[in-house]
């Protein structure tokens, strides 16, 4: 049995964000709240979308103060902008932190308990305002998914899921990542490839997830270099176009181990979300290949290794390819180059399995599993240490 609902319209190319104005206006929406961070208003971004929606006789309000990785007390205070300016839509413009941020004050508009309260699977009784999402980053694939992530008083990163939060449209203009700088490219690139490779990996078979991902992985594999590098539109796209795609995959066959670790790890630490995806990545692969060296194999020939003897050897090369893939992106090969402090290992192993993603890892875990995974990425010990 698979089950695939996504009702969200996805509009993709060049310049297509500015058409904002007449998405609202079918919509039939009045004052929109625009949920971005400073960098957004700061690149100048958000000018032609603030001239759409002008265009349009749509007046708007810019809540400009999300934080990364946000917070109750963030969400909690988009909710009441929305009020205060007397909204009827919201618009997120940004990464994975902007469009969390308005889909949990989309969350708290329509729906009266605390934020908290909706954490888990369809705890979500009312719909929310229309939602239109704009991603200015390659890796988030929030703009189409139906999860928001909110940290609470604890450093826990909650997911509060529901089809509820599924964005009415989603915008994917390139032109809008022109600006983003190489190492951002890199590391929210990165996070897009493990949701692919963790959609496809993980113990929930859905054939159009796996079609999703596998085809995000193939793009990612042919696009974060060159995107990285240069910054050029064709790249930037189709990085962009493979985010959304590893989106749709995990929204509907979820995720799996890296993401149950590297949550903690922006928790505890402040380490941003795609660069600790990026760290744990490999060591996760190499640990989890035996659970399930076909589906391995499968996003080994994605990223572009030649056919192996073996699924297994495959495998095992993809691995290699992603090691090799960080080494030139730039990403650093351990948290403790990151100055992450070793002492938060005991906790963040404890909020690794409060998450829902572990169950459905390929490979059963124990906490020294978990323990010896840390412990490795933190020092940089070769991740094919797993293997040998
Ligand atoms: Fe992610």
């Amino acid at each position: 049995m698979s089950s695939v609902f996504l009702p969200v319209r996805i509009e993709f190319g060049i310049g297509s964000s500015t058409r904002i104005g007449s998405e609202f206006d079918s919509l039939k929406c009045k004052r929109v709240m625009i949920v971005t961070d400073k960098g957004v208003i700061q690149s100048g971004l958000l000018e032609n979308m603030t001239q759409s929606l002008a265009d349009s006789h749509i007046q708007f309000a810019i809540y400009d103060r999300v934080l990364p990785d946000p917070n109750i007390a963030c969400v909690e205070q988009a909710k009441e902008f929305y009020f205060s300016e007397q909204c009827d839509g919201i618009l997120a413009v940004g990464g994975g932190s902007s469009i969390d941020t308005a889909k949990a004050a989309g969350v708290l508009v329509t729906n009266s308990e605390p934020i908290m309260s909706y954490t888990g699977i369809d705890q979500i009784k009312n719909q929310l305002p229309p939602l239109i999402t704009v991603p200015t980053t390659c890796g988030t694939g929030s703009e189409v998914t139906n999860v928001t992530v909110v940290t609470d008083e604890n450093h826990f990163k909650k997911p509060i899921i529901s089809s509820y939060i599924i964005p009415k449209v989603a915008i994917l203009d390139p032109n809008l990542l022109l600006s983003l700088p190489p190492h951002l490219v890199a590391s929210t690139g990165m996070d897009a490839l493990t949701h692919a490779i963790e959609a496809l990996t993980n113990n929930i078979q859905n054939w159009y997830g796996d079609s999703c991902a596998l085809e995000a992985i193939r793009l990612i594999g042919k696009s974060l270099r060159p995107a990285a590098a240069n910054g050029n539109i064709t790249d930037l796209g189709r990085m962009l176009y493979a985010s959304t795609l590893a989106g749709i995959a995990f929204t509907v066959s979820r995720l799996g181990l890296v993401h149950a670790m590297s949550h903690p790890v922006s928790g505890f630490a402040g380490i941003p979300h795609g660069v600790a995806n990026a760290v744990l990545l490999p060591y996760v692969m190499s640990f989890n290949l035996v659970g399930n060296p076909h589906a391995y194999a499968l996003a080994a020939n994605a990223l572009g290794i030649s056919p192996q003897e073996n699924e297994m050897a495959a495998a095992v090369e993809g691995v290699k390819e992603v090691i090799k893939l960080n080494h030139q992106l730039g990403i650093p090969k351990s948290f403790k180059a990151l100055g992450v402090n070793e002492e938060l290992i005991p906790g963040m192993i404890e909020d690794t399995f409060k998450s829902g993603n572990v169950a459905i890892n390929p490979r059963r875990v124990s906490i020294s599993d978990v323990e010896q995974i840390y412990k490795k990425s933190f020092s940089g010990d070769s991740p094919l240490g797993f293997i040998e």
